[in-house]
């Protein structure tokens, strides 16, 4: 035997010279849950770890983390049921108390880099990312919703807009919105292959955000797809997205991969809440060892090739391997 593979692996300090992948904080998009008023937090149950937070309870651990040396934030807001309608008219309220958060928080980090989700599901009366007539999701209509929710949320200073709608057209749409209202600079990161999936669940839990009634395939794409993601991803391309994102992110490496092989767009890849609670849970009855799955599982994910991680695990990570 001329070559004998183990002999790269006969140390620690052989086995990361040569080692191919690093997952490092910087890759991280940390996603927060905002409630409405100040010094509140409650725990998300279906996510252990995870709280929703009061905007000073928001800002404190904002500045945790960036001397952690997690640099970006994906704030979601927890809307209450009485603001919620048909129309999701408070999407764009920019008095409304997220716009009021967002504004603060870049004032307070300005370095920081603020995403924000583009979709009506969380401010809907019927749960669903689009508006919905006699049971059918609207798409061109939707589009106009989402083009005024994209500038409230650009006008309060965010850094990256993230449509998570699924609607066709809509990251051309809201380019167009930004660029003519002179927010040339603010960035898309479309969730160009989202998939239907039930790994959503405890997001949804968090923001109480389900569908009322009905379900998200026909706007979600098929799990069983792998070739539509190309269309998909051709189109934001076209249409003018900085990033593209596939979602969910574990059950889908082969997405990432086709995406990082086909696109010199960077890829952002979603470990959805999902995923973070298999780890938690199968941790907590010491079936796993949480510390080992969880950083083996980000690894996977940049293997695959996913620039950017949008990722619940991202502080503990960080505590880990500061
Ligand atoms: C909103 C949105 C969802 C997620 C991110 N943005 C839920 C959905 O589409 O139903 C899921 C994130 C997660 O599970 O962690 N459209």
């Amino acid at each position: 035997m001329n070559i004998r593979p183990r002999r790269n692996r006969k140390s620690e300090a052989i086995r990361s010279l040569i080692q191919e992948t690093r997952v490092t904080t910087s890759d991280f998009i940390f996603p927060l849950f905002l409630l409405e008023g100040v010094n509140d937090s409650i725990a998300v149950d279906s996510m252990p770890g995870i709280y929703r937070l009061g905007l000073e309870k928001m800002l404190k651990e904002i500045e945790t983390c960036l001397s952690l040396g997690i640099k970006a934030f994906d704030i979601f807001p927890v809307v209450p049921e009485h603001y919620k309608d048909s129309a999701a008219t408070r999407c764009y309220d920019d008095g409304f108390f997220y716009q009021q958060a967002l504004r603060r928080i870049k004032k307070e980090f300005p370095e920081a880099c603020i995403m924000t989700d583009v979709a009506l599901d969380p401010y809907s009366s019927d749960g669903h990312d689009g508006l919905v007539k006699d049971g059918r999701i609207l798409n061109d209509e939707t589009l106009e919703v989402l083009g005024k929710q994209a500038l409230s949320q650009a006008a309060c200073g965010i850094d990256i807009i993230g449509p998570s709608d699924m609607m066709d057209g809509r990251v051309g749409y809201i380019r167009e919105v930004l660029d003519s209202n002179g927010f040339t600079e603010v960035s898309i990161m479309s969730y160009t292959a989202k998939y239907a999936s039930a790994f959503y669940g405890p997001f949804r839990d968090a923001l109480d955000s389900a569908p009322k009634s009905g379900d998200k395939k026909t706007y979600q794409m098929n799990p069983a797809n792998q070739q539509e993601a190309l269309i998909e991803a051709d189109l934001d391309v076209e249409e003018g997205a900085d990033f593209l994102m596939v979602k969910p992110a574990l059950a889908y490496l082969d997405v990432i991969k086709l995406l990082k092989d086909s696109y010199p767009q960077p890829i952002a890849a979603y470990n959805v809440s999902g995923e973070y609670s298999m780890l938690k849970a199968a941790s907590s009855k010491g079936w796993l060892d949480y510390d080992r799955v969880m950083q083996e599982t980000l690894m996977s994910i940049k293997r695959a090739g996913a620039d950017v991680i949008l990722t619940y695990h991202a502080k503990e990570f960080a505590l880990l391997n500061r």
